[in-house]
Order: structure tokens, then sequence, then C-alpha cells
């Protein structure tokens, strides 16, 4: 495949939904098979080439939901980066993860530690996971990051270019995503990487996150390839 997209972000939305409609008395076991899917998803990404995989999957604003699903989210976290640490390995696949971090439980924190530096060396793909991830208070941090250093005179308000925005948030080391893929049907950002996707390609797909498949994800790219980015310029310009 030409023209491939070299940043991918996927909001893995619809698990609670799945549940219900198979039956599942609670929403754990969609998160379960969610996993899944990430697991389908990463593995497709890394085989068709893809450089960056970034998914979203626990928001700032997800605290919110009922502390038995919360708690149920973080032992599935655990468990599963514990699980496919030997894919990683396998598949030449870095473990990465972006949010504020130090609000998860200290499990989470030293499991995630553990996996990324183990596979800190892989450079096939980054899988990085938003995890406590909000984007308004990245930009704020990151906004709080850059005040500090104007006032220690370690930088000038006038060197504040994009640039040095980009290089204070979390996702400092990737290039901004060129698609955004949005499972569920709903079509909305939910405070996901704001700054990043300024000229992102946007797909909203109608499958529920635990249905979704390496097929899901060629269709998307597919629609990806089949846009016209024009940044700006005219098609013409671009002929
Ligand atoms: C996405 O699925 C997973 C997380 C947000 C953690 P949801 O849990 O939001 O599922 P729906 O949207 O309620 O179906
Ligand atoms: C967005 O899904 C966050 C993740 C997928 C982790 P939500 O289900 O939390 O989003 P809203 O509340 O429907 O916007
Ligand atoms: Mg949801």
């Amino acid at each position: 495949m030409n023209n491939l997209p070299e940043h991918i972000a996927i909001i893995m939305d619809g698990n609670g939904r799945w549940a219900k409609q198979h039956g599942f008395l609670t929403r754990i076991k969609g998160h379960e098979r969610g996993v899944l899917a990430l697991k389908a998803a990463a593995t497709g990404a890394a085989e068709l080439g893809i450089k960056y995989l970034t998914v979203y999957a626990f928001s700032s604003e997800n605290w919110s939901r009922p502390q038995a699903e919360v708690n149920a989210l973080m032992r599935i976290l655990v468990k599963s980066i514990k699980r496919e640490l030997k894919t990683l390995m396998e598949k030449n696949i870095r473990l990465n993860a972006i949010g504020n971090l130090s609000t998860l439980p200290k499990d989470c924190q030293d499991e995630l530690q553990e996996v990324m530096n183990a596979t800190a060396g892989n450079d096939h793909m980054v899988l990085t996971l938003a995890l406590s991830y909000g984007s308004r208070q990245e930009i704020t941090q990151a906004m709080q990051s850059l005040a500090l250093q104007v006032a220690n005179g370690e930088l000038k308000p006038e060197d504040i270019d994009q640039a040095a925005i980009s290089g204070a948030l979390h996702t400092a080391e990737m290039p901004d995503p060129d698609l955004v893929i949005r499972t569920s049907g709903e079509q909305r950002i939910s405070n996901f990487l704001l700054w990043q996707i300024s000229y992102a390609e946007l797909v909203f797909l109608n499958v529920l996150w635990p249905d979704f498949s390496k097929e899901h994800l060629e269709q998307a790219i597919a629609q990806f390839q089949g846009r016209e980015r024009r940044i700006g310029k005219t098609s013409e310009q671009l002929k």
C-alpha cells in the first residue's frame, strides 16, 4: 500500500454498548473484549507498516465513571500489558504512554514502566496508550512549563512558536496523526489530541470497538487514501 498514514490515532469507543448488546450484565466484558480488538489493531497496523499507533484507552473524564468500572479498567490494563509483552517483542513494537500517568494506581504505573523499558529498543512501530489523558489538560501543562521557562529567563516570549508548543506536549517525540479513527458511530473528539490533529483526516466507523478488526483498519486507511489533503491549497495546485 502506498500513501499510508504514518501515524494513526484511534478513539476506541463502544465497549459498554457491545457488552449490553451481547446480554452481559456489566460493561466489563466489553472492556475485556476491547483488549483483543486492540491486539488485532496493533498487530494489523504493524503488519501494514504503520509507524505510530496511538490509542485512547482512558480519558481524564473517565475517572468520573462508577468506581467499580474504573477499578476493572485498571485491573484489565495491568493484566493486558503484562500478558502482551511477548507479542510486543515478537512484533518489534515499542510501548509508550501519554497522559497524567502519575494519577494511575501504583501497580499500573510500575507495570507500564516495566514494559516500556523492556520494549524501548523495538523500532518497527510505536504503540502509545493514552491513559488518564485529556488534551486540554495536556495543553494547560505545556503552557505552564513554557511560562516557567520564560519566568526563569530560559526562553523569550517571541520564541514560543508552534514547534515550541508541540515540543512541550506529551507527544513531542512523534509526528502529528494523519488519520483519526473513532468507532461506535459517535462523531466527536472527546478531548483527544486537539492540537495534534489540526489537519488529520477523521474517519468515523459504525462498528463497536470490540468488533473492530484488521479489515476495519484497512477500510479506514482506504478512506484516508481517497481523500484530497489540500492543507489550505486549491485542488489545482496539488496536480
Ligand atoms: C470505550 O468504550 C472504552 C473507554 C472509554 C474506557 P465505552 O466504555 O465508552 O463504551 P460505550 O461508549 O459506553 O459503549
Ligand atoms: C472517549 O470515549 C474516551 C476513550 C475512548 C478512552 P468516551 O466514551 O469516554 O467519550 P464520550 O463521553 O462519549 O464523549
Ligand atoms: Mg463511550
